[in-house]
């Protein structure tokens, strides 16, 4: 693993250099940020050594390097989702390589359904923490003393000061949002009204089938992280209706400006 994530980071500083800090994954409700970014470079991931490739529609499968605001930075368009049937290892694949390169903050987004009785679909979710309900940890296996800690704190999967300047750019910009712990499940079923209710239960805000993975290597790695959600739809008690994968989309496209607008300052500050 290690040879193959050192493999793979040499590859792409050969193409990218060595300047970014800073990578971001353009899930669902952060597909159009792409547009923002004066792109310099953009490698489709099937021409990348070792690299997974995505099959969603939707989700490109693009390794973006360009300018943000003014900040070089390398997105992911497209991610590896667990539901389409990739490992934990290759879905985090990523992290470990953009690690391997000297990036130091991880930014992802994505799209989930709205548990919490206060939120709207459209929304902007800053997420504050997780529940892992995934049926394995990207972590299991063989521990690289290396790449991190065998048992890693998470008392702050998503780090505090950055969820600070997400607010404070969102108050500034009078940008709505909510904050909120994020269930992260295995999909691809959208839930039932009693998997709703249950976890609203737990104590989760929004529902989704991503970033937890994610964000477990990249703390593991000593990355910062934060991750922001759009919401899509609702499952709340009594309001649980039909959702479908179009309906997502549509609803994240509304809300995409927000998190555009957030990401695109909050990079000028990391
Ligand atoms: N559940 C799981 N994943 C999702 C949802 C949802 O309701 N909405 C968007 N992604």
């Amino acid at each position: 693993m290690l040879q193959k994530i050192n493999e793979t980071a040499d590859f792409l500083m050969q193409q990218f250099g060595r300047e970014a800090k800073i990578a971001i994954v353009l899930g669902t409700g952060l597909n159009d940020l792409g547009a923002d970014i004066e792109i310099e470079k953009a490698i489709d991931y099937k021409d990348i050594v070792n690299f997974p490739v995505s099959t969603v529609k939707g989700h490109e499968g693009k390794l973006l390097y360009g300018t943000l605001s003014g900040v070089k930075v390398i997105a992911m368009q497209g991610r590896f989702h667990y539901y389409e049937g990739y490992n934990m290892k290759e879905i985090t694949f990523p992290v470990r390589v953009f690690k391997a390169m000297g990036i130091e903050t991880l930014i992802l987004s994505n799209a989930s359904g709205g548990m919490n009785p206060l939120y709207k679909v459209g929304e902007m979710v800053i997420i504050t923490d997780h529940i892992n309900l995934f049926p394995e940890n990207p972590l299991r296996g063989k521990n690289y003393d290396e790449l991190g800690d065998r048992f890693p704190d998470m008392s702050e999967a998503y780090t505090r000061v950055l969820i600070e300047k997400a607010e404070n750019i969102a108050k500034h910009y009078q940008i709505p949002y909510q904050k909120g712990v994020y269930v992260g499940t295995a999909g691809p079923t959208f839930e039932t009204p009693s998997e709703y209710k249950m976890f609203r239960l737990l104590g989760g805000d929004c529902v989704g089938m991503s970033t937890v993975p994610e964000a477990i290597v990249a703390r593991h790695a000593g990355m910062q992280c934060i991750a922001f959600s759009v919401i899509t739809d609702l499952g709340i008690i009594g309001v649980v209706e039909k959702v479908s994968h179009e309906e997502v989309l549509n609803a994240a496209k509304i809300a995409e400006p927000k998190i555009r607008q957030v990401v695109k300052e909050l990079v000028k500050e990391i």
